[in-house]
């Protein structure tokens, strides 16, 4: 069995080949500056291991895992423009460093491009996988919509935020494991818990996110950091202030929503410090761990095999990248 560094380091190799034909350069050209320039390959891998808790990896993994990552880079640039952000991975985003049509037509191109990889796969498993596949984007698009939604709203809930994050995020860190799973010939029922147990990784993953979104390191997290503050994003950090916030705080936060002025982020933040959302963020993250777990020990297999799922949740709750 392979560790996640190891899976990572082969489908690095095989995904660092060109994607996408020569011309028209002005689509296929930031497409390919997109894809080269980074990410932790998570989602692929994840389909690996997938594979690889049930039996050796067959090579339609690979294909699989390169279309998931592919519409993975869609969702990014997409999102991107959704959220104006200017820098992912360090680097210039899509519609920055060329225009929003262009972002516009690499991320369909991209996800056409995943098609094509999925259309590789032996017929006996691809209707099965194409209908996860197809569900799964359907629901980041609803929870991508839900996003946006919120940020316009102020009556947001913590359980419509965890609903709203299991649909954009999760469900796909879910869905590359069970796939990988069914290449590896598991069961239906192991399947079930697979699939539970990367829904709630991916649920804790998004809550990470959002907290480095507001308390990252820039550099590291590659991100623009304080963005979702800015855009007025209903992260669990600014669910949790307004809950909890005295009559002080919250005039404070009405106020700092309303507007965008220069110093939003850093009057956002210490009003978050003051209500201790940090510790907030780990209990929440703990939980969400805890209820994985559970689903990854009802796995009928040895648990030896379980051990680079266990290191692939512990690495991604304690990123800060
Ligand atoms: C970013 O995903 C989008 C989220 C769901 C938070 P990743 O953090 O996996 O991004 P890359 O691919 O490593 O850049
Ligand atoms: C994005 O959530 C989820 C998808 C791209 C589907 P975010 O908007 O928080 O992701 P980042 O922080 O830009 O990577
Ligand atoms: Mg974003
Ligand atoms: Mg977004
Ligand atoms: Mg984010």
């Amino acid at each position: 069995m392979q560790s996640f560094q190891e899976l990572s380091a082969q489908f690095n190799t095989q995904f660092a080949t060109q994607h996408f034909p020569a011309t028209p350069t002005t689509l296929y050209e930031p497409g390919e500056y997109f894809l080269q320039i980074g990410g932790k390959r998570i989602r692929p891998v994840m389909c690996l291991l997938g594979n690889e808790l049930f039996s050796e990896i067959h090579p339609d993994a690979f294909q699989v895992a390169r279309a998931i990552e592919l519409f993975h880079n869609f969702t990014l640039v997409h999102d991107d423009m959704m959220d104006e952000a200017s820098l992912r991975r360090g680097m210039p985003t899509v519609h920055t460093k060329y225009d929003y049509n262009t972002a516009l037509l690499v991320g369909d191109v991209m996800l056409i491009r995943a098609y094509e990889f999925l259309q590789n796969i032996q017929p006996s498993y691809l209707p099965k996988i194409l209908k996860i596949f197809n569900r799964t984007a359907r629901e980041v698009c609803e929870g991508q919509q839900l996003d946006m939604d919120y940020a316009k709203m102020n009556d947001v809930t913590m359980e419509q935020y965890i609903h709203m994050i299991t649909l954009k995020t999760s469900v796909l860190l879910a869905a590359c494991l069970e796939v990988g799973a069914i290449i590896g010939g598991a069961g239906e029922k192991n399947c079930e818990h697979l699939y539970e147990f990367g829904k709630k990784i991916g649920i804790a993953f998004q809550i990470q996110d959002d907290y480095l979104d507001a308390y990252g390191n820039a550099a590291d997290f590659g991100k623009e950091v304080g963005g979702d503050i800015k855009q007025n994003k209903k992260t669990f950090l600014l669910l949790h202030a307004l809950s909890v916030a005295n009559t002080d705080q919250r005039k404070q936060l009405d106020a700092l929503l309303a507007n965008n002025d220069a110093d939003k982020v850093e009057k956002v933040l210490a009003v978050f410090n003051a209500c201790g959302v940090g510790e907030w963020a780990e209990n929440l993250k703990a939980k969400y761990m805890q209820e994985a777990f559970e689903h990854l020990e009802a796995i009928a297999v040895v648990s030896s095999r379980k051990q680079p799922l266990i290191d692939l949740a512990n690495y991604l709750m304690n990123r800060n990248k």
